[in-house]
């Protein structure tokens, strides 16, 4: 089985460290900054922890550095300027929001870099233990280092998917308008209940059957077949009567419900629901036609 070092055995390289460890994986050594840290990891992992990163790196076949974003480049250039990196070692990172070309200092001593994202939340130990089968992991970069990665991935029991380094930042902006946008979204909704002197918890109740049942015909229908509403059915006075409203109540809002109605109207066109004329009124009435999506 592979030698493994984490270097940065925090939330994330903890997990992976520990489940990795636990599929027969060798964990050889890892880094933590403080002691404390360094004390957990080495319960945990079972393994020596060092203060210095050069030194976990070492003789591990491939090296998690799972430090920090703002500090991946920096650690893995200290390394790299250490000689702690050899040919045929695989450096990989767990960001989302990078792409493997961070660890190019890596690839300049003859190791494989790779961005290996797990597309989960890891709170903390047991949670992100509990949440890893399924996780849908993320892979760029070199690509013989991919079966390793693989292997990995299915030792984890979760699901490999491969994007071209280039589009790492298209893929970070979906997975945030599909988490965090949805969230401000939700916030939004409540705020809104919030005019009706209704409170978040009770807001989130009675709107939960209707979020939940739209993700649902989201992932059965796609997203064309799970619209309905008011722009779907073209009832243009409708939405005219909720601007009016919003902007006497909410002003700040109603660029954005703008903006996300405008797409809705693509949306309900590509559906095909709207006859031209009602398109076009919706169009106008939201924002324009020069907005094209
Ligand atoms: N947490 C998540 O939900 C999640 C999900 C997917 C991907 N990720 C990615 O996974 C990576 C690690 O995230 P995390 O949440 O596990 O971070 P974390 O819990 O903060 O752990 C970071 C690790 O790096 C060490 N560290 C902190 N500052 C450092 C520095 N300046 N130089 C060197 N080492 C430093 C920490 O040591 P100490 O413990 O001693 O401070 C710790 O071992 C990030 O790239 C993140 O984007 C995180």
């Amino acid at each position: 089985m592979k030698k493994i070092a984490i270097i940065g055995a925090g939330n994330v390289g903890k997990v992976l460290g520990y489940a990795l460890k636990n599929k027969g994986y060798r964990i050889i050594a890892s880094f933590s900054r403080t002691a404390e840290s360094r004390k957990l990891a080495a319960g945990l992992l079972e393994c020596p922890v060092f203060s210095e990163p050069e030194k976990a790196a070492g003789e591990a076949d491939i090296i998690f550095l799972t430090t920090p974003d703002r500090v991946i480049k920096e650690v893995c250039a200290s390394i790299a300027a250490k000689k702690g990196f050899k040919k045929g070692q695989i450096v990989l990172h767990t960001s989302g929001a990078h792409s493997s070309e961070i660890l190019s200092s890596a690839r300049e001593d003859g190791a494989s870099i790779l961005s290996f994202h797990p597309l989960q939340t890891f709170p903390e130990f047991k949670v992100g233990l509990r949440s890893l089968p399924g996780t849908f992991f993320t892979v760029e970069g070199d690509e013989e280092a991919f079966p390793v990665a693989g292997e990995m991935v299915q030792a984890l029991e979760g699901q490999m998917l491969s994007i071209p380094t280039d589009m790492k930042p298209v893929y970070h902006a979906a997975a945030c308008v599909a988490c965090n946008y949805l969230v401000s979204l939700m916030d939004i909704a409540l705020k809104m209940y919030g005019l009706m002197d209704i409170p978040p918890e009770k807001a989130f109740e009675s709107l939960s059957p209707l979020i939940y049942g739209t993700l649902g015909n989201i992932r059965d229908l796609g997203p064309e077949k799970a619209l309905t509403g008011p722009v779907a059915r073209g009832d243009v006075s409708t939405i005219s009567s909720h601007i009016g409203k919003m902007k006497e109540l909410v002003p700040k809002l109603v660029p954005l419900y703008r903006q996300l109605g405008l797409y809705t109207v693509y949306l309900a066109a590509r559906k095909g629901t709207l006859n031209k004329e009602q398109e076009d009124q919706l169009k106008t009435l939201l924002g324009g036609q020069e907005n094209e999506c």
